[in-house]
């Protein structure tokens, strides 16, 4: 039996990812323009948010749908505190802060834990499907434009256990066919669709925060420039036709 989950999230998501991309922040990121400050401000909040995402799966883990879905090997905890040493140095546990719109992310997910822990599914799906899709071709974008080392600065988009992306692709799949191996029913799909919707607005509203230090660091005229367009979303075509012209950026 499927329950068709990965389709009805993607579909049902559409909207919410063409948001994410149209944010300023993101076009900016787009144009080959990523600030270290407001980066590694970024990196932080995301620190707070997967360090309660895992450990709040892992303790759910023996919940009979999360367990479904539960992939240690996705994990980015450690490689982001790999990150925050890189972008803050060894002290960073004393530097880093959580934004307003961060500590409401984890709130939300340690609510969630608290009270109906397999929405969380619909959290995990946002950001790991995220950074396994868009995110390889924003870890490109970022070492480009900050003319990091090698393998410094970008463990939030390394996979160790999926070198390739042939590996990726692979376990995307591998994700949606357990996304759909998953016994909801037509109520609680709706509900995680929701969730995920959500999840994609605490996220808008992470890098909405970090505007400022974006147009401090570019100027005012420059921010304009690159964020009034708006462009069609890479969710809006069919699965895995879509990263061609960014995996093309090789
Ligand atoms: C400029 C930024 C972004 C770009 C260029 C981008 C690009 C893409 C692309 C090309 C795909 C499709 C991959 C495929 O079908 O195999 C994708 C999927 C996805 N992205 Fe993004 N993305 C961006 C930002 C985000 C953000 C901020 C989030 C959430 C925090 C996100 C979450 C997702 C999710 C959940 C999917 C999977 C959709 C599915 O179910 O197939 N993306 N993204």
């Amino acid at each position: 039996m499927s329950s068709d989950l990965a389709a009805r999230l993607r579909e049902g998501t559409k909207h919410s990812h063409t948001m994410a991309e149209n944010t300023a922040f993101m076009k900016c990121f787009l144009k080959g323009i990523v600030e270290k400050e407001p980066f590694r401000k970024l990196i932080a909040n995301l620190y707070f948010v997967y360090s309660t995402l895992e450990a709040e799966l892992l303790r759910h883990s023996s919940h009979p749908m999360i367990g479904l879905t539960y992939f240690p090997e996705l994990n980015r905890k450690t490689n982001l505190e790999k990150d925050l040493t890189f972008y803050y140095g060894e002290d960073w546990r004393h530097q880093i802060v959580a934004l307003e719109a961060g500590k409401a992310y984890v709130a939300r997910i340690q609510e969630l834990a608290n009270t109906e822990p397999v929405l969380l599914i619909a959290h995990a799906y946002v950001r790991y499907m995220g950074d396994l899709s868009g995110g390889q071709s924003l870890k490109k974008i970022v070492r480009s434009a900050m003319n990091l080392p090698p393998d410094q600065g970008t463990g939030l988009h390394e996979f160790e256990q999926l070198p390739t992306i042939e590996a990726i692709r692979a376990f995307k799949a591998k994700y949606r066919d357990a996304l759909n191996s998953l016994p909801v029913d037509d109520t609680l799909a709706t509900k995680i669709v929701d969730e995920a919707n959500y999840a994609f607005e605490l996220n808008r509203n992470v890098v909405h925060e970090l505007e400022p230090d974006v147009k401090a660091a570019i100027g005012e005229h420059v921010f304009d420039l690159i964020t009034r367009q708006d462009k069609p979303g890479s969710t809006e075509r069919s699965p895995g036709n879509t990263s061609v012209e960014l995996i093309a950026a090789d």
